[in-house]
This record gives structure tokens, C-alpha cells and sequence, in this order.
């Protein structure tokens, strides 16, 4: 790699950020990046030393096989060495760094008129409690605990407190159905579920102890009844001013299995001996789609992951002391684990931790809080800017933005027309756009731009991360140089790259190893342009991208075909100006099924139920039949064209039937939205 220096018409030198970045300019990246490629031990060990270990590693930084053809996959970080992440992102800071007073979270409820702040020493407190509560509801090292929560502070407590105790916490993010939070339970045969009476979103409540009520009812069915504990938290916002329920929600409540939050805490003892873990241990489980079957349920490890989110966090967004830092994500995704969670505390940070939507109660919601915060570091996803654009530019002139130094994207390619708004609106064109790609499995950033170093390109995530090695392969596995289209795999891992699937190593080596073996498989096709830089070009599984989240086709195919009416079911993405990318679903019919209005509602309405309302289809069609080849393979390819009414079709010589095109296209338009 050289300093690029590109012709093309959209390309921004860096902007000198307001104070000395920790990589100044692009030789300084480089000179970095080539140390940590060529001596990854001292790179990573001088990243290392920054933390406590009760007992130093005994083996290398990094081990590893990529190559299953070789043996199993595995990667380990720091062998023999023993620490608690717990510690080192909260008493480190408190005890020996004095940063007991310094603010950890601003919290910002779904109402303006709730909010609160959290100081480091204040979250230890908390996190202390919590895990001796945890503790006495039976909860030992390696147990599992589902955590079903909206985006309160108990949230953070509650994975802290599981990190304390090395307990493995499973996040299940709190829109997800009573299904789907059922299915990760029974995956992760927790033994202790933490969960709220209810949230407000917007002005909608919901009532997540019902929920969470009848996804423990279908474990049972299922013959799982790991959970013996479930510990409620009251929402604020369901409370009156002196704490008392406000009766807004109807709370289901099973005497020997639920606890209140607030009744185990009160009197719980405020210190906590952390337990002491193996670098190599488990520290959370997150499931993500897959492509095939049930969610993956991705396993982090304990020393790993907080070197990666630690170095991530400080030099993507060239984290200083007085920064405030806001991630909009919600900690149910990866994106909230590693940047809300881990990565700031791990640095000291300050960080707001907001609850709401970016319209309630007006759309300058964002706006008014990165004012009334100052805060200096924004990081969203670009549904939220395209759904912002819509409003102009109006809202956003209410506001003092002059706070903000750098702008951070993820979870989805986001296009120049709103990565241009976001750096010339929202940015006022002082403040670097760093595209941020990576996914759950790699558990922080892996292409990037630094926002001091790397002269952007709008749409493309840059350039690799110190210590990420990618390249591009074509279809036979080789590799590709210069400039290139293919798919995007890494040579080597980091030490925030996931271990394996959760009780399913066999599912993690075909998932990401066996396609190339040698080599990490993301899932993702990419270009690198004449000067280097990398741009992701989407998803090359049946995967789709809606609003930042992946979901698996099969998955809503799944839910669709347990209608009693549908015979067969396909969904392709199409794609859609705020959510970036929207399910279009074909569904065919059982002989005597009409396609009317009644059913698209009951179809729509089942997928909420099964997924989740991020798994909404935005159009059904009727599929008299669907585009298959000779041998029944559906032709998505046909499907996904059909769905853009883009009638561009290629060679359809395969098609069984080629008629089917024509039908499908004719009921194209009717396909309800
Ligand atoms: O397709 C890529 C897309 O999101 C996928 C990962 O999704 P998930 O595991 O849910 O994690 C999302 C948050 C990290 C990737 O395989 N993706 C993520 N970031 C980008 C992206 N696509 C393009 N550009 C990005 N910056």
C-alpha cells in the first residue's frame, strides 16, 4: 500500500482533526498496519500491557488454523493468561485511573423528560450488585443468562455483572418475537432470563413480560425449562416519581419463578470479587442469521475481544479524554455490544446511551440530544441518516452541532447521496465519515478509515485495520491483485474474530472455513478499486439487509409456508430509499386459497409473530408458480429482477418453464404493499 492519491471526483483528503490525532496522517497508518502484519506478537502484546492480568499469557498473542483441511479451525489470544473483562473496563479506571467521578452514560430515555447519568464508580456499584443478585439466583461460571432488555441501564449492568461472575450473557434484542427469543433459550439453555415489565416506543407500549411469558411457555413445549429465574425490572417510565407502579401495564407474574429487580438489589452487597477467567473463556453469545436453519449463536472470548474493541474504539473514532460518544445502535446487536458496551468503558469513555427513536417526539430528537450533550463522536447507521434526509435540513438548523468531530456508518454499503448528507449537513463538512464495515463474527471493525489518516472515498469502508489481512478471491478460490471483484475473505485472524458457533463448531468451519479453506469467508462480495481501497458490494449468500439487520431469507420463507394456505414461499431483497434494502415475498398458493387482502395481513402479521417486526414484509405476490431450473433449484436470480421489475433477464435457457417470467411480472403490480 502507498499514500493514494486518486484522481476520482469524490475523494476528501483528511481534515486535521481539532487536536493531535493517535494516527496523524497515512504513512503513520501505514508504518502501524506493516507492524502489526509482520510482528502481530509485540503489536498486539504492547495493546495488551495496557490492561491487569492476575496471570500473564504462557503462549503467543495469536494461534491459529484456518485450514480445515488441515485440522480444526480454532484461534486462540494470549494462551494461559487469566483476567476479567469486568475489571478492567470498570475498578481499573475506578481504583487506579481516578475516573470514579467521570460520567459512563449519559442515559437519554424514549420521553426527553427522562434521563439520568451514570458515573464509572456508580456503574461498579451497580455492576457489583447485580452480579452478587445473579449469584444468588443460582447463577455460577459458564451459566448462561438471556437478557431481554431495552436500552436501560440495567442493560449494561447486567452483561458487566455476568462478566464479573464469567457467567455468558445472550443478549436477545427486545423487538425480537416471543419465537424467536425462545428459540435463542432453548440454543443457550440459560438458567436465568433478565427482563423489563414493559417499554415505551414511541408512543406505542410494550408489555416485553408478556412476551417473555410466552416464550418460556413455548421452551416448556419444547421440553426446555432451563429457566429457573426470571428478574424483572420495573421501566422507569412505568413507574410514578416516587417509585411506585403506575398500573399502565398489566404484569403477568409467576411467584416461584419471577424476582423485581429492584426488591433483589435492594440490601445486595455493593463489592464483588471478580472471577478470575481464562483468556480463552466465553464471554458472550450474540446469534445472527444465517443463511440455512436457526440463528448462529456466535461466541466471543474473554481477552480477545477486549484488546479488539478497546483498539477499535480508541482509533476509529481517535478516542480522547472529554470526548462524549454516541453510538445509536441498540445493545441486542453486535454494534451495542462492542461500541456502546465494551469498547468505550474499556477506554474510559463517555458515551450517551439512548433508549428512543430518532422521530419522537419530533424529528430533531437526535439533533437536541448531540447539543444538549456536546457530544463529539457519532456513530449510526445510514437507514437512520437516509430517514433523517427526508426532514431537510431544517431540524437539524435548531441545533448547535459544532460539537461533533467525527461521524461513524455501519451495519449496511451506504450510499453517496446520504454519506454526502451526512458530511455536509450533519457534519457541516469539518468532520471525517468513518465507514465502518465488520459483522457480529468479527466483533469490531475490519475495514476502515481513520478519520485523521485515510482520504475518503464516499461508499467505500477503505482500508484494513492493524492486524486484518483481506484479500479477494474469485469463484475457484484464487486470489485476486490490483484491481478486482469477488469475494471478500481475511488470511488471518485478529483477536476479536468469533471462536466458534455456539455448541456447533461443525456449522462454524462450513459456515466461514470450508468455501476456501485457509482463509475466513465473509459472506460478502467486494471490489478494490486502482487505489486500493476496498468497497462491499452486498451480501453473496440468500442473506438480506434491511435497515442495517441481516436476515435470512429462509427464515421468512419459513415463517410464510406455516400459513396453512401456502405451498411454497421465496424472498428476495429489492430495494427500498430509507431501509436500504426490503423483502419482497412470492408466495404460491394451496389449491383452494384465494390472494386477497385478509391474507396478506395474516402473512405479514405471522412474520412479525415468528422474527419480529424488522422482518415485516414489505410486498407479497401471488406466485402461481415460481422460476425453477430443470432440477427444482428456484432461480432467485430471476426472482430478485422480477421484484425490481427490471426486465433485464440474461440467459434464462435453465428455466423449466420459462413462461412463469411473464406471469410473475404480470402480477407483479399487484403484489400488495
Ligand atoms: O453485509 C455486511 C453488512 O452487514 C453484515 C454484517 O451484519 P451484522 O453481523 O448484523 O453486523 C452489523 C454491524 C457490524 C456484513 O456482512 N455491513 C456491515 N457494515 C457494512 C456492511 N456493508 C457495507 N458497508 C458497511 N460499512
Amino acid at each position: 500500500m502507498v499514500v493514494p492519491d486518486s484522481q476520482d471526483e469524490m475523494y476528501y483528503p483528511p481534515i486535521e482533526l481539532q487536536r493531535d490525532a493517535h494516527v496523524p496522517d497515512f504513512n503513520t497508518y501505514l508504518e502501524l498496519y506493516k507492524k502489526s502484519i509482520e510482528n502481530p506478537d509485540a503489536f498486539w502484546k504492547e495493546v495488551a500491557d495496557e490492561f491487569f492480568w492476575k496471570k500473564p499469557a504462557t503462549g503467543p498473542m495469536l494461534q491459529h488454523n484456518f485450514d480445515v483441511t488441515k485440522g480444526n479451525v480454532f484461534i486462540k489470544c494470549m494462551e494461559g493468561a487469566k483476567t476479567n473483562v469486568c475489571y478492567n473496563v470498570l475498578d481499573r479506571h475506578v481504583k487506579r485511573g481516578n475516573l470514579g467521578e467521570k460520567v459512563a452514560y449519559y442515559w437519554e430515555g424514549n420521553c426527553p423528560d427522562q434521563h439520568t447519568e451514570i458515573t464509572y464508580s456508580q456503574l461498579l456499584c451497580q455492576v457489583c450488585k447485580c452480579a452478587n443478585v445473579l449469584k444468588k439466583l443460582g447463577v455460577k461460571k459458564g451459566d448462561r443468562v438471556s437478557i431481554y432488555l431495552p436500552m436501560i441501564p440495567e442493560l449494561v449492568y447486567t452483561m458487566l455483572a455476568c462478566a464479573r461472575i464469567g457467567a455468558v450473557h445472550s443478549v436477545v434484542f427486545a423487538g425480537f418475537s416471543a419465537e424467536s427469543l425462545c428459540e435463542r433459550i432453548v440454543d443457550a439453555q440459560s438458567c436465568v432470563l433478565v427482563t423489563a415489565d414493559g417499554v415505551y416506543r414511541g408512543e406505542k407500549l410494550i408489555n416485553l413480560k408478556q412476551i417473555v411469558d410466552e416464550a418460556l411457555e413455548k421452551c416448556k413445549e419444547r421440553g426446555c425449562s432451563s429457566v429457573a429465574k426470571c428478574l424483572v425490572v420495573k421501566h422507569p417510565a412505568l413507574r410514578t416519581k416516587s417509585g411506585a407502579s403506575c398500573n399502565k401495564l398489566q404484569t403477568p407474574w409467576d411467584g416461584a419463578c419471577d424476582v423485581w429487580w429492584d426488591e433483589a438489589m435492594r440490601g445486595s452487597p455493593e463489592q464483588c470479587e471478580p472471577e478470575w477467567m481464562d483468556s480463552e473463556d466465553p464471554l458472550f453469545i450474540l446469534y445472527t442469521s444465517g443463511s440455512t436453519g436457526k440463528p448462529k449463536g456466535v461466541l466471543h472470548t474473554v481477552a480477545g475481544y477486549l484488546l479488539y474493541t478497546y483498539l477499535t474504539f480508541k482509533y476509529v473514532f481517535d478516542h480522547r479524554h472529554g470526548d462524549v460518544f454516541w453510538c445509536t445502535a441498540d445493545i441486542g446487536w453486535i454494534t451495542g455490544h462492542s461500541y456502546i458496551t465494551y469498547g468505550p468503558l474499556a477506554n474510559g469513555a463517555t458515551s450517551v446511551l439512548f433508549e428512543g427513536i430518532p422521530t419522537y417526539p419530533h424529528v430533531g430528537r437526535l439533533w437536541e440530544i448531540v447539543q444538549k450533550h456536546k457530544v463529539t463522536k457519532f456513530y449510526t447507521a445510514p437507514t437512520a441518516i437516509r430517514l433523517l434526509m427526508k426532514y431537510g435540513r431544517e431540524p437539524l438548523q435548531k441545533y448547535d452541532l459544532s460539537s461533533l468531530q467525527v461521524l461513524g456508518s455501519v451495519g449496511e454499503p451506504i450510499n453517496p447521496e446520504a454519506w454526502l448528507w451526512y458530511h455536509s449537513v450533519v457534519g457541516q463538512g469539518r468532520c471525517p465519515v468513518v465507514d465502518t464495515f465488520w459483522q457480529t463474527e468479527t466483533g469490531g471493525h475490519v475495514l476502515t478509515p481513520l478519520p485523521a489518516a485515510t482520504p475518503l472515498k464516499p461508499g467505500s469502508a477503505t482500508f484494513p485495520f492493524f492486524g486484518v489481512e483481506p484479500t479477494i478471491l474469485n469463484e475457484h478460490g484464487e486470489e485476486l491483485e490490483g484491481e478486482a471483484e469477488g469475494y471478500l475473505v481475511f488470511r488471518r485472524p485478529w483477536p476479536g474474530i468469533m471462536r466458534t458457533v455456539y455448541k456447533n463448531h461443525e456449522r462454524f468451519e462450513n459456515t466461514y472455513f470450508k468455501k476456501f479453506p485457509g482463509f475466513y469467508v465473509t459472506g460478502d462480495g467486494c471490489r478494490r478499486d486502482k487505489d486500493g481501497y476496498y468497497w462491499i458490494t452486498g451480501r453473496i449468500d440468500d442473506m438480506l439487509n434491511v435497515s442495517g439487520h441481516l436476515l435470512s431469507t429462509s427464515e421468512v420463507e419459513g415463517a410464510l409456508t406455516e400459513h396453512p394456505g401456502v405451498a411454497e414461499a421465496a424472498v428476495v431483497g429489492r430495494p427500498h430509499a430509507v431501509k436500504g434494502e426490503c423483502l419482497h415475498c412470492f408466495v404460491s398458493l394451496k389449491g383452494s386459497t384465494d390472494f386477497n387482502y385478509s391474507l396478506v395481513q395474516e402473512l405479514k402479521t405471522l412474520v412479525r409473530e415468528k422474527i419480529g417486526p424488522i422482518a415485516t414484509p414489505d410486498f407479497i405476490q401471488n406466485a402461481p408458480a415460481l422460476p425453477k431450473t430443470r432440477s427444482g433449484k428456484i432461480m432467485r436470480r430471476v426472482l430478485r429482477q422480477i421484484a425490481r421489475n427490471d426486465r433485464d433477464l440474461g440467459d434464462l435457457s435453465t428455466l423449466a418453464d420459462p413462461k412463469v417470467v411473464e406471469l410473475l411480472f404480470n402480477q407483479r403490480n399487484e403484489a400488495a404493499a
